[in-house]
């Protein structure tokens, strides 16, 4: 299947199945996280794959109370070891490269999930201190960069809307239309 195809047909899914997901696809997921591009190779994502109910519990709780997520057979936090970029980069390996090589990471993961008959939502909206607490991390170094639930789709939401190209595409200069 083309890439595009798979892009386009990507939802974030809030209702799962209970099938359990397959090892080898869960690996398949990590896989793409690990192959994704970062700054100066760094590979600053950690990946946490949570599935016991109670602690995905927490994590729920912890993103504002988004219990939806519980449903989900499995959670990757994906969280960000800050100390190679900060060694590098300063404070935009800290500020910036963190949380773009993390979004690539989980940009690449929900892809190859959806390209594998899986689906996942991204969550972004969640108390990073609570989450640190649920996964007992103490080193401070270790940031939380965003949460992906992965399983089989329950249900499919429709696609939400799309800005069309000639609002969001500009040449050679910001404003210029490339359709005029
Ligand atoms: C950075 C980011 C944060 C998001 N946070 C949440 C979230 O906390 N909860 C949620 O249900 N969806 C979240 N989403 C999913 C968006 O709501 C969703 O991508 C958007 O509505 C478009 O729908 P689609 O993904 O089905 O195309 C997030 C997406 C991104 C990229």
């Amino acid at each position: 299947m083309d890439l595009l195809d798979v892009i386009k047909q990507r939802r974030s899914v809030r209702e799962y199945t209970d099938k359990l997901v397959e090892k080898e696809k869960l690996f398949k997921v990590l896989e793409a996280g690990r192959w994704s591009p970062s700054s100066g190779n760094v590979q600053n994502w950690r990946f946490v794959v949570v599935t016991e109910q109670g602690i995905k519990m927490q994590i729920a709780e912890a993103c504002l109370g988004q219990f939806w997520l519980t449903g989900a057979p499995v959670i990757i936090v994906v969280a960000s070891d800050e100390s190679k970029l900060r060694m590098l980069f300063g404070q935009r390996g800290e500020r910036f490269y963190s949380i773009q090589n993390c979004s690539v990471a989980i940009m690449n993961m929900m892809l190859e999930a959806q390209s594998i008959g899986l689906s996942t939502s991204w969550v972004g909206a969640y108390d990073a201190e609570k989450i640190r607490r649920v996964l007992k991390i103490e080193d401070p170094n270790i940031t939380i960069r965003g949460i992906l639930s992965l399983g089989y789709a329950k249900t499919t939401p429709p696609p939400p809307r799309r800005l069309d190209l000639d609002k969001l595409v500009y040449f050679n200069e910001f404003g210029n239309s490339i359709f005029k």
